[in-house]
């Protein structure tokens, strides 16, 4: 499930990290982002209407791979997988969520900020993480001083990324993707900027790309 997960990410470059609080904005902005050339979306299960959202993405955008963020406990995780999500995100972990996961069809991107916390999830078997507050814990010296010792471990920060910063991320070599809400603000879903969407998600792949 490892090797999958790692495959939709390296793919992805960038993933936007979307807040949507409609079903109905779902499509048309997963859409534009497709356009953009983003299709690995993170719909953070912060809204009643996220896990709706997932729903339609699933069912409606098969270029699309859509999965959940905020993932905090099993419940989280059952729901997802019944909403079709195809990865899962956590900002942190818990021991209960761990036992959850490891019992689940759809892999988890757990999330980690300390050498500590990035040791026991590899000890688990996860090769790929999330760093988290990206920014606020450190950035790129301490994602750069963690590949140190411990490079079998692929991260995806987020949390601060930004098209300034994302680059200098996307160098290290144990950075596999970033995510950012930047490309699909609440400012932008508010006007349904579809546009400005798709051509902020042209500029973000850019960053990713060699
Ligand atoms: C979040 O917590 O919403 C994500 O990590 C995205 O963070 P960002 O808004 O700083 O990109």
């Amino acid at each position: 499930m490892q090797n999958k997960l790692g495959e939709v990410l390296a793919q992805a470059g960038v993933v936007p990290v979307l807040v949507i609080d409609s079903a109905k904005e779902a499509l048309p902005l997963a859409q534009a982002l497709v356009e953009g050339g983003l299709n690995v979306l993170e719909v953070t299960l912060r809204t009643e209407a996220a896990l709706a959202a997932v729903e339609e993405i699933a069912r409606h955008l098969p270029d699309a791979h859509v999965g959940t963020g905020t993932v905090m406990n099993p419940g989280d995780l059952r729901r997802s997988v019944d909403a079709g999500a195809t990865f899962m995100v956590s900002p942190g972990t818990t021991e209960k969520l761990l036992d959850a996961a490891e019992d689940c069809p759809v892999p988890l991107l757990p999330g980690a900020a300390t050498p500590s916390e990035v040791m026991r999830l590899y000890e688990r078997g996860y090769e790929y993480q999330k760093f988290f507050p990206a920014q606020a814990a450190g950035g790129v010296p301490m994602l750069k001083s963690i590949g140190g010792p411990v490079p079998q471990v692929k991260f995806c920060p987020t949390g601060g990324i930004t098209p300034a910063n994302a680059r200098d991320f996307l160098a290290l070599p144990n950075v596999i993707c970033v995510g950012g809400s930047w490309m699909a603000s609440a400012a932008l879903l508010k006007e349904k900027s579809w546009d400005e969407i798709t051509r902020l998600a042209r500029e973000a792949k850019a960053l990713a790309l060699p």
